[in-house]
This record gives C-alpha cells, structure tokens and sequence, in this order.
C-alpha cells in the first residue's frame, strides 16, 4: 500500500468508497485543552450508489479546498444527492456551507439535536437552512444499492453526535467517536506509526465524561458485521476494527475492583497546614464510618499531584474536600484537583467542604460553588473552624461525617421534633 501523502487525491477505502479528508499536520493544540503533538486530520467521506452520492461530514473552513479538490475527483455536485452530519462541531462542519453552495440539491441527514446547531452554523451565512431530515437509530437512506443506517450516538461528545453504518460494505463511519488526533499520511491504521498514545489519549479527554452514553454505543455498535470504521479524526481502522470497539468497552467500564456493589464510597481530601484540617478531616472520617454501607477513605494531597487520583474520583459517590484558607483562597492542589474533574462524569455525586481558617475562611465556600457549579450535590452546609478544633468542634466533624454517609445510604436522618416549636 504507497503512502496517500499530503496530495489533494481521494483515497478508495471500497469501490465507490472514499476518504475526502484534510490533514492537519502543523496543529499543536485542539480546542484549546488538547495536545496534538503530531496534528490532526478531518476526515470526511464519500459513498456512490446506483441512485445517488453521499457525502459523510466535511472539514475544518481553512481546510476546505483541499476537501473539494479531493471530493471533486470522485463525483460531480449534481449527483451529491445526501450530506450525513454526524456531528457539527466546525472542525467537521467548517465546509458544509460552501458544501450546500454548491450541491444546493442534497438533502441533509442528521440527528434530532443537531438541527438547531445546523441553524445556527448557517445564520452568519445569512442562508436558509437546507432540506434535512432528523434521523435516529435505524433510520435509512437508500442510494441505490447502498444503505446508510444511522444510529443515535448521543453525547460522544456532544449531543448532536451520530454514527452512520454503511451496510453493505460493513462500514462504520463513526464521527469523533474511535477518532484520535494522529496526523499521519499513511491513512491505514495497519500503515501509520503507533498511535496508541493518541487513541487512549483523545478517549479520557473527549469521551471520558460521558461512560454511560459510551457503553450505550457500544452496545448499538458490537453487533454490527464490522469491516472497517472511518471515523472523522486519526486513522481508518481496517485491521481488527473490532479491537477499538472492545477497547471502548473496556475504558468505559468501572476501573477499580472488587468493590461490594452495596457499599457506597467516600473519599475525603485535604491539605492541612498545622494540622487543623487534617483532624478535621479525620473526624469526619471517623463520623462518616459509623454509619453502615459505607466505605471511608483519606487523601492528603500534599505533594500536589492530582491526576493519580482521577480513577478514583470517577468512582467515588461522595467527595468531600478540606482546605485551609491561605490569601482568602483554598489552595492550590485542591483547584488542581478540582479542575481535573471536567475530564470525568461528576454529576449528582455528593459533595462536601470544610476547612479550618486564621482570618476570613473563604476556602469552604469557593469549594461549595466550584462542587455546584460541577454539578455535584451539595447536601450539607461545610464545615470552617477557627484555628485550632476543640472538643465540641470535633465532634462536629463527626456529626458532619455521619451526614455525609447517611446522605449516601439514602438513611434520612433522624430528627427530634420540639413541639414547643411548632406552637
Ligand atoms: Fe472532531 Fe467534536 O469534533
């Protein structure tokens, strides 16, 4: 197999099959966060049947020649007759409103959440939105001995995405999902250089956060008949296609084991300047295994590292984090640590906040408002004491520990009613 090289040429992935992408081989960063020490590519394809063309995605804007001269060496405008969105994020998007130019007579397909990104996109062009149909799983297109059947792929990232499945070749053209950011001419995932790093890589930056919504395509896609899967970023994967398919599966299944499936956990992390926080966070512990059904765990994260801790995060269905107020501020690993949960699914967890303080203590309260604004639960007002904790304070660390735990199990807490008070 020669190497496709960086020349505008389409490449034959099956008779009447073919990738119209674009390198990218100079990107350094993508979307800001994410780190593409060897560029990227877009990859968009076209399919012809007996009755029609389809084009599957487009490329970035800046890219867009480079699509049409490929696109345009496979078929003419006037047969495009179908453009597939699997996803509109401008890095697969960026061409379509020439696209729709010059193909004004295509009707578009794409999912029932995409349609108001579709409007929007087009609103700068000042155009009207073109025919489309909103498709799900199991919807079809017939191009004339060719099938394209969709199927719904919700958040893989974003709430627009799709796969489209090409029957009859066994094709999966699989939009960001199985996608990586691996620039490399070669195209085959049996040619390129190892881009295992890229895979595992653009998997917990990208997909991580939506494991359940993984697993539900997983479960969509393990059926298939699976000859090859194009997705929109990295190699087409025409050797073992299967084994990304598993490989999903398996990062997207709960990493730690042996955990009682009744247990329910709680991580508690702190940092303790002299030590005040740290019996704080102790107590807390201690009042929180009181309670049966939950299982305690301590970090102290001094020493600053954050990113060891994310599979446990992941797992945790209570976390509750201590920090002295140092400069009106909690401190720097516990932000550290806190930004690193926007690679994982955080939401509805429970989340807690304490902190010992000299002067004004504003550390509990910045964590509450970071848990929320993650979307955490936050049941239980934190916790500050002044300096040093005494008797009575511990003991409200364990109170505030058992609260914790009894939110987790679900036991509601017992309350003695002063009927003097409802007088
Ligand atoms: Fe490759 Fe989500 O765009």
């Amino acid at each position: 197999m020669a190497p496709v090289g960086l020349t505008e040429s389409a490449v034959e992935l099956a008779p009447g099959v073919h990738w119209v992408g674009a390198f990218d081989p100079h990107l350094r960063s993508f979307d800001i966060i994410l780190k593409t020490a060897n560029g990227t590519s877009y990859n968009a394809y076209v399919v012809r049947g007996e009755k029609g063309v389809a084009v599957i995605d487009t490329v970035k804007e800046g890219f867009a020649d480079t699509f049409f001269q490929r696109l345009e060496s496979v078929a003419r405008y006037d047969e495009i007759t179908t453009i597939v969105l699997n996803h509109l994020e401008p890095d697969h998007s960026g061409a379509l409103p020439e696209l729709l130019r010059r193909a004004p007579q295509a009707r578009v397909y794409l999912s029932v959440r995409a349609q108001m990104m579709l409007k929007a996109l087009l609103k700068p062009t000042g155009e009207k939105a073109p025919d489309y149909t909103p498709v799900t799983t199991d919807d079809t297109v017939d191009l004339g001995g060719r099938t394209l059947r969709f199927l719904h792929t919700p958040y893989l990232h974003w709430p627009d995405t799709q796969c489209t499945y090409l029957v009859e070749e066994a094709m999966l053209f699989s939009g960001d999902v199985f996608g990586c950011h691996f620039c490399d001419p070669r195209l085959f995932n049996d040619c390129v250089g190892d881009f295992r790093f890229s895979f595992e890589y653009y998997y917990a930056h990208i997909m991580r956060p939506f494991r359940e919504n993984v697993l539900d395509a997983v479960a969509l896609i393990e059926p298939l008949d699976l000859k090859l899967i194009a997705p929109a970023h990295g190699p087409v994967l025409r050797h073992a296609p299967r084994d990304y398919v598993h490989r999903y599966r398996e990062l997207a299944t709960p990493r730690l084991f042996n955990e009682a499936r009744s247990e329910k956990t709680l991580v508690i992390f702190y940092l303790s300047a002299y030590g005040n926080t740290r019996r704080m966070a102790e107590c807390i512990a201690q009042g929180a295994e009181r309670i049966r059904g939950v299982r305690v765990s301590l970090y102290d994260l001094e020493g600053g590292e954050s990113d060891i801790f994310t599979d446990l995060v992941e797992e945790a269905d209570g976390l509750a984090f201590g920090s002295p107020t140092i400069n009106a501020d909690a401190v720097k690993p516990i932000w550290d640590l806190l930004s690193s949960l926007t690679t994982v699914n955080v939401k509805g967890k429970l989340g807690a906040a304490f902190g010992s303080y000299g002067w004004s203590g504003e550390a509990v309260r910045l964590i509450e408002d970071r848990l929320r604004g993650l979307k955490l639960r936050v049941p239980v007002e934190g916790l500050r004491i002044k300096l040093v904790p005494d008797e009575a304070e511990l003991a409200q660390c364990c109170t505030l520990g058992e609260s914790l735990a009894r939110h987790l199990t679900g036991q509601l807490e017992h309350r003695e009613l002063d009927m003097a008070s409802l007088a």
